[in-house]
């Protein structure tokens, strides 16, 4: 299913407060196609939650539209049978039920009978390696298997859409290892669409196939990883030299070179060389002086930097 948001708000209002509403979500527009991973990443406060919430039909939009295969729904539709979110930081599974009771419990109470899920639950956990605690209560599993078990309760009623909010926050590796595979695989040979929020630029490296960068409840920017990585996508460069290094005054002023930082053993600089041929005769420039290189590198190729770098032109980084 296609998930569309459009001009998306969410202004949250205090009862019995002379303080202002405060706008988490100011106008969010995004689109899903089934088989695509889609990512929201912004820091804490950015309305990423907020925008997971509104979509699960959880919390209220106060404007804006969110659209199924094109279709507006109310809360009282079928439709929604066909999403599952995993949210954060809420217990998302019964802790005195065992795992196998809480996927049936969970199916049962959005309409699956025991009987048709009796063989995918087992499977289920089997996927998520968490059979052999089957029988034990859920409050007994780590943390990571916690996170698996709410996986499997969002994923036990075959859902077109799934919402993530923040998957792998604090889990091991292993059980992080394993969210990504089935959310992969999900999207890639199943055709469901994937919403996922973030703060892990390496999670979503690895799975997105686009993102939008969240900040103060706005998308700033998105695109395809290619994309993102084009925006800031010219010649800049960082340099790290042995010793101490003073930048000749042309590239200051040619390609704006900035020392990062100084110390007696390594100088380190970025600069915008503009042309493959200036990058060159930078080398040559360092040659003739016979400066020892130890690193040279283009920081944009990283999502890390390019989400630091978009903050930064849209203003200071953390919301409030
Ligand atoms: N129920 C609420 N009432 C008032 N403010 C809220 C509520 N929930 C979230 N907020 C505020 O909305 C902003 C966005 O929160 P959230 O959506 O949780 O962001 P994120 O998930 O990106 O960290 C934050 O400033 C948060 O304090
Ligand atoms: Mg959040």
């Amino acid at each position: 299913m296609r998930l569309q948001v459009k001009n998306l708000r969410k202004t949250y209002k205090k009862p019995f407060s002379k303080k202002p509403p405060f706008e988490a979500v100011r106008g969010v527009n995004f689109e899903i196609k089934p088989g695509e991973i889609y990512s929201l990443i912004g820091p804490n406060g950015a309305g990423k939650s907020t925008i997971i919430k509104m979509i699960a039909g959880l919390i209220v939009p106060t404007s804006g539209e969110i659209l199924f295969d094109g279709a507006r729904l109310g809360y009282d539709t079928s439709a929604y049978k066909k999403l599952s979110a995993v949210l954060e930081g809420t217990r998302n599974v019964y802790w005195r039920l065992t795992p196998l009771e809480n996927l049936h419990y969970f199916a049962n109470l959005r309409g699956l009978s025991t009987s048709a899920i009796r063989e995918k639950a087992v499977q289920l956990l089997k996927t998520l390696d968490i059979e052999a605690k089957k029988k034990n209560q859920s409050q007994h599993l780590s943390r990571g298997m916690l996170q698996k078990l709410a996986l499997g309760a969002a994923l036990i009623t075959d859902p077109e859409i799934i919402l993530l909010d923040e998957p792998t926050l604090g889990l091991d590796v292993e059980s992080s290892r394993k969210i990504k595979d089935i959310m992969i695989e999900l999207a890639k040979k199943q055709n469901r669409s994937i919403l996922l929020t973030t703060h892990q630029m390496d999670l979503v490296e690895e799975m997105a196939d686009r993102a939008g960068i969240i900040r103060e409840g706005q998308i700033v920017r998105e695109g395809t990883m290619p994309q993102l990585r084009a925006v800031f996508q010219n010649q800049i460069y960082r340099f790290t030299v042995r010793g101490s290094y003073k930048l000749p005054k042309e590239w200051v002023k040619a390609y704006g070179a900035k020392i990062l930082s100084e110390q007696s053993d390594h100088t380190e600089w970025e600069m915008d060389c503009k042309s493959s041929k200036a990058v060159y005769q930078i080398l040559s420039e360092l040659g003739k002086g016979k400066i020892e290189i130890l690193s040279m590198h283009k920081p944009v190729e990283d999502l890390e930097e390019i989400f630091i770098r978009t903050l930064k032109e849209n203003g200071n980084g953390e919301n409030k």
